[in-house]
């Protein structure tokens, strides 16, 4: 099992290029399945969870190969509709791929997704959608087997009790080639569906509303390849200028999508960074200390302060000048991260879904497991500003969303090494 060693206090500083999202990439790679044809897909982050994705486009019977950041998958041959449990294991967004095996076939097998431990993640909006699109769902010996019985799905009215982000990506899908028109109503606004959107609608699908909170979609008998570039990672981004803050240092990242990263700037920004931004560009300057974040930071489908970014700005305000105080609003386990945090020296109170974040002068090194993606993250943050050295284990979980996390690090200037 690989490590992290990682000896703190070293302030970064440099520029940085940013990945490409793997949240948008995921539900694109699933929607090539329909358009059988070919999709290239640029600026594609090279991460487990997007070599998993490929692992169920070739099981279908696509093509899909990677290289420098590319990926390009040919789906002009379907022959298999069921999704093996090993391959819907490896990750949350395999259950994305329901609809669009059911807009491309009328049919699919899947099983219960896997994914980061954080909390029951339970499915029930992506089904009860799916039978509202007259799609007749079963389950039986732990498998969820779809089908279409006039051969498709159909058009419909959808309003989600709340507006999940994979729950909107797997309407989206199983919509844009059904008979007749779909409307999401309290649909997720979140960036990554619009980047989702924007692809399906270059392979020809009509598509109107999203980054809104009602998604109208007209369904076509057709759709087809395309080149398409997937939007910037906002949470890889906002980790990054997270661990600037902590380790008093500066940052320019380039090819960044800053309106889309706003509602973390702005809380960022409460700690006293300097932060600037112009085109795709955002520049952070840390001085001395950072300063508690003074109103409660409420986790909030965006355009709330996103969930993904809770556990790395906390890592920044452990050692901040006050109070603050975190209020998790989206998963009912999401601060597994924070023993590891006390471990270090943090002082943290965790009650529910509060967490209470009293700032320390320093952190120490300590041994240390990732326990789930973001938390992971948060992790190398509190090592790089702590006194010390720090080994982080469980670091198969930060490689699933983070590109080279390691060589980001050293070119800021941080001294890390994978073991
Ligand atoms: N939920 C249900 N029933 C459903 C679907 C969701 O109760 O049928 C609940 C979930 O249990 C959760 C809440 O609704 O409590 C939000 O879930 P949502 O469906 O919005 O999240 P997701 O699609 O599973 C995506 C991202 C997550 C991100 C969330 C929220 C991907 C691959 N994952 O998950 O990203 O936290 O939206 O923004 O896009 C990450 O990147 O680290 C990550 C966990």
């Amino acid at each position: 099992m690989q490590k992290l060693i990682i000896n703190g206090g070293k302030r970064l500083r440099g520029e940085i290029k940013l990945q490409g999202s793997k949240n948008s990439s995921l539900p694109i790679m699933a929607g090539a399945v329909l358009c059988g044809g070919e999709c290239v897909l640029n600026n594609c982050p090279e991460l487990t969870d997007i070599y998993s994705a490929s692992r169920i486009l070739n099981h279908l019977g696509c093509k899909c190969r990677f290289s420098e950041n590319t990926a390009v998958i040919n789906s002009a041959d379907i022959n298999v509709t069921e999704i093996p449990e090993k391959l819907m294991r490896e990750m949350r967004s395999s259950i994305i791929f329901m609809g669009a095996v059911l807009g491309r076939t009328g049919e699919c097998i899947v099983s219960m997704p896997g994914g980061c431990e954080l909390g029951s993640r339970p499915i029930d909006m992506h089904i009860s959608a799916m039978r509202k699109m007259g799609i007749d769902v079963k389950e039986s010996h732990g498998k969820i087997i779809c089908h279409a019985p006039s051969g498709k799905a159909h058009g419909a009215k959808i309003s989600l009790p709340f507006p999940s982000v994979g729950a909107t990506e797997n309407i989206i899908l199983c919509a844009v080639t059904a008979d007749g028109e779909t409307i999401i109503n309290n649909s997720a606004r979140e960036p990554e569906i619009s980047d989702l959107c924007g692809f399906l609608r270059a392979c020809g699908a009509e598509i109107s509303g999203d980054g809104e909170s009602r998604i109208v979609i007209k369904g076509k008998n057709k759709l087809h390849g395309c080149d398409y570039r997937i939007m910037p990672d906002r949470i890889a981004g906002a980790t990054y200028l997270a661990m600037t803050a902590c380790t008093g240092g500066e940052i320019i990242l380039t090819d960044a999508c800053v309106s889309e990263t706003e509602p973390f700037i702005s809380v960022l920004e409460q700690t006293g960074c300097t932060i600037t931004t112009y085109d795709n560009r955002i520049y952070l300057r840390s001085g001395s200390r950072l300063k508690a974040v003074r109103d409660r930071i409420r986790t909030m489908p965006h355009p709330g302060f996103p969930t993904d970014a809770q556990a790395v700005l906390m890592s920044a305000l452990v050692t901040a000048d006050g109070v603050s105080v975190f209020e998790e609003n989206i998963f009912d386990c999401r601060y597994r991260h924070t023993d590891a945090l006390v471990k270090m020296g943090a002082d943290i109170q965790v009650l529910g879904k509060i967490a209470v974040i009293k700032g320390v002068s320093r952190l120490h090194g300590a041994e240390i497991q990732a326990t789930d993606l973001r938390g992971g993250a948060s992790m190398v943050n509190a090592a790089l500003s702590a006194e010390g050295t720090s080994e982080i284990s469980g670091i198969h979980h930060i490689d699933r969303g983070y590109e080279k996390i390691e060589n980001v690090v050293r070119l800021l200037g941080g001294d890390i090494r994978r073991v």
